[in-house]
């Protein structure tokens, strides 16, 4: 039996970007089960600045696709327009879960007044990357792929196809499904911790 610290890291590793799902429907105990994780992640002064929108109705997939499509295709970088073409292609297999912020809850930090901008930014986009990152291991420990979409957010369309309110703001969607592809944890590509870290200042190794 491996020790607790075994099982973790093994899990951790076990996470892999999907580039591509299998048509597998995916229950909805299990993104309950996903969303319990999210509810749990630290958050900047416990603002909890998020919530959900679980969509797998397929004509809601396609407006997104769709919309995700018509932006990468007003770009003129070439690269840009051919990975979200490929990007695009894993949009209407898996459920998506829109990973929306309230940026007032910015507000709520203990010393708000004293903080910059960038700061208070900072404090409420690394929550809801906390969250995020719960969401991808609880959806490994169900047997379950996943894809953290950064792009998707970025598109105005996609707020109005959802019928966001205004205070609200799409943060990420994380794809759930059954990969297509299984990544093998080995295939992760990572620099050594040690080439990273220092031993009580910088340079110093550890
Ligand atoms: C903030 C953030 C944004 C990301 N956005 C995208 C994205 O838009 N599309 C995508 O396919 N992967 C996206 N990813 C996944 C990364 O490409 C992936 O984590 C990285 O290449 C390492 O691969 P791995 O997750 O399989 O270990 C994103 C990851 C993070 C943390």
């Amino acid at each position: 039996m491996n020790s607790g610290i075994e099982q973790f890291l093994a899990l951790v590793k076990e996470r892999r970007t999907s580039r591509g799902y299998l048509d597998k429907p995916v229950s909805r105990e299990a993104i309950i089960s996903i969303l319990e994780a999210a509810r749990w992640a630290p958050s900047a002064a416990n603002t909890q600045p998020w919530e959900f929108i679980v969509i797998s109705d397929p004509e809601i997939k396609i407006r997104i696709q769709q919309a995700f499509l018509n932006e990468a295709r007003e770009h003129e970088d070439q690269r840009y327009r051919k990975v979200s073409e490929q990007q695009a292609t894993l949009l209407l297999k898996p459920v998506l879960i829109a990973v929306c912020g309230r940026p007032a809850s910015r507000e709520r930090y203990v010393n708000t007044k004293e903080l910059a901008d960038r700061s208070q930014d900072e404090l409420y986009l690394l929550s809801m990357g906390a969250m995020i990152q719960n969401m991808l291991l609880a959806a490994t420990a169900s047997g379950l792929d996943s894809t953290w979409i950064a792009r998707l957010a970025r598109i105005p369309q996609v707020a109005e196809i959802l019928q966001l309110e205004k205070d609200l703001e799409l943060v990420a969607f994380v794809a759930i499904g059954n990969s297509s592809q299984k990544l093998a944890a080995s295939d992760g590509r990572r620099a050594p911790v040690l080439q990273r870290t220092y031993f009580n200042c910088y340079g110093k190794l550890y």
